[in-house]
């Protein structure tokens, strides 16, 4: 059977857009940006976007695209003769079920916000409903449901089910969370928000640089599906002709950009309507979001309507993100162990079922899962990608960098592949280490 490709570039540029954006820009950006210190983390986070995350997309695309196969396949059959590298892959199918477990947890809260948002519920204590449905049975519940969507798409394929769905989910997003910005920095009180979130103060740096630094890596990795072998899966399906320069960086632009947006509605509206950032889970932690959204809901005209909007478009971003966790695995026992598609995502989605329950009924598990672990296991995973693709495609990289590519683009193959060899494994590594070194 010949394998599937993208329909269209298009197709291929949305549906890797749709990897990334995700409930990593709406949910944990705010999330560690409260934490870690407000503007001086998004400085840094954007920093290492530009410098790591977008060679290391490039990095990921290349190997997808010459071995067309999931990473585990892939690594195997670019290095021939070596296994080793072909655990390199499988540990990103790994991660794949690891991140689900604890995004099917937070897909299940934005299922029950989309819910509640009919009517309303939740406006009045925004602070107390999330810390009531957040983690126990009914959590599970609701991530059972998620589970139970992402697997439905994986199922259609392609292009019937992710590419498809992407066209309609992402634009959505992007209009909703630009009016609800414009709307939210208007209000009493946000200024305090946007100052926090935008006037560079390097006093979080100074305190505690390494930790800063850590976090903001991982965000960053997090953020664009890196460290996985999402991209890697995607561009597998991917033709010779397209620009992955072009495509890396546009797809780069477009995620950080729905970042920096949701930035504008949280903070803001955290400051305007709850009084700032708190140190409980919802008010500058994991539930920063649904508690900041809350009170402008409850003020603006129609606010059920809107907050079903709102959390209607979040939903299908978690879901284009969530179906790209869930494809990788899959893409792995089709590709390599002749599992038919059917079987590899119900049995998958079964597991993660089991795995999911433990984060949904654990609160410390699931920040550990979905903080430090995970920033553990991007950056590890992403550094593997890296040398093998400096070191092991060497020259082919170049080649596969280049086709397709305008002048500009090939311009930058050169540096790109020497940053791809020294500089970015070194970073990460160390990374790595301070994240060990951190747990
Ligand atoms: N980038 C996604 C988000 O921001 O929500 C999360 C993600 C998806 C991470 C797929 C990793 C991945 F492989």
């Amino acid at each position: 059977m010949a394998r599937e490709s993208w329909t269209s570039r298009v197709g291929f540029i949305l549906a890797a857009v749709g990897s990334a954006v995700g409930l990593g820009n709406v949910w944990r950006f705010p999330w560690m940006t409260a934490e870690y210190g407000g503007s001086a983390f998004l400085v840094v986070y954007l920093c290492i976007v530009l410098l790591v995350g977008v060679p290391g997309l490039l990095a990921e695309f290349v190997i997808g695209r010459r071995a067309k196969r999931n990473p585990a396949g892939a690594l195997a059959r670019l290095a021939p003769g070596t296994k080793s590298w072909g655990y390199v892959g499988l540990f990103g199918v790994v991660t794949g079920l690891v991140l689900l477990s604890f995004y099917s947890v937070v897909g299940g809260w934005i299922v029950r916000y989309f819910v509640a948002s009919f009517t309303g519920s939740y406006f009045a204590e925004p602070g107390a409903y999330f810390d009531a449905i957040s983690f126990g049975r009914e959590a599970a519940a609701f991530q059972i449901a998620f589970l139970a969507l992402t697997a439905l798409v994986v199922l259609g394929g392609v292009r019937g089910g992710i590419e498809k769905a992407t066209k309609v989910m992402m634009p959505l997003i992007v209009v909703l969370l630009a009016v609800l910005a414009g709307w939210a920095v208007t209000q009493p009180g946000a200024g305090a928000g946007l100052s926090f979130y935008l006037d560079f103060d390097p006093t979080p740096i100074k305190r505690n640089p390494i930790d800063m630094l850590r976090a903001a890596a991982g965000q960053a990795l997090f953020t664009l599906s890196l460290g996985v072998g999402t991209m890697i899966t995607y561009a597998s399906y991917l033709g010779e002709d397209n620009s992955l320069a072009f495509d890396g960086s546009t797809i780069s632009v477009l995620n950080t950009g729905v970042g920096v947006l949701a930035g504008l509605v949280v903070f803001p509206l955290l400051f305007a309507f709850q009084g700032g950032l708190s140190d409980t889970a919802s008010g500058g932690g994991p539930g920063a979001l649904f508690v900041s959204v809350a009170g402008a809901f409850q003020q603006v005209p129609y606010g059920e309507i809107v907050a079903v909007g709102f959390f209607g478009a979040i939903l299908f971003a978690a879901l284009s993100s969530s179906i790209s966790m869930l494809e990788i695995p899959v893409a792995y026992l089709v590709d390599e162990h002749d599992v038919s598609r059917r079987n590899a995502t119900v049995g998958l989605t079964g597991l993660v079922l089991v795995t999911g329950a433990v984060c949904a009924f654990n609160p410390g598990i699931f920040g550990f899962v979905a903080g430090t672990l995970v920033d553990l296991m991007l950056t590890a995973g992403l550094a593997g990608f890296l040398i093998f693709t400096g070191w092991v495609l060497g020259a082919d990289a170049l080649a596969e960098f280049d086709s397709g590519a305008g002048g500009v683009a090939r311009a930058l193959g050169t540096p790109w592949l020497w940053s791809v060899r020294t500089i970015l494994p070194l970073f990460l590594l160390v990374t790595l280490a301070v994240n060990l070194y951190a747990l």
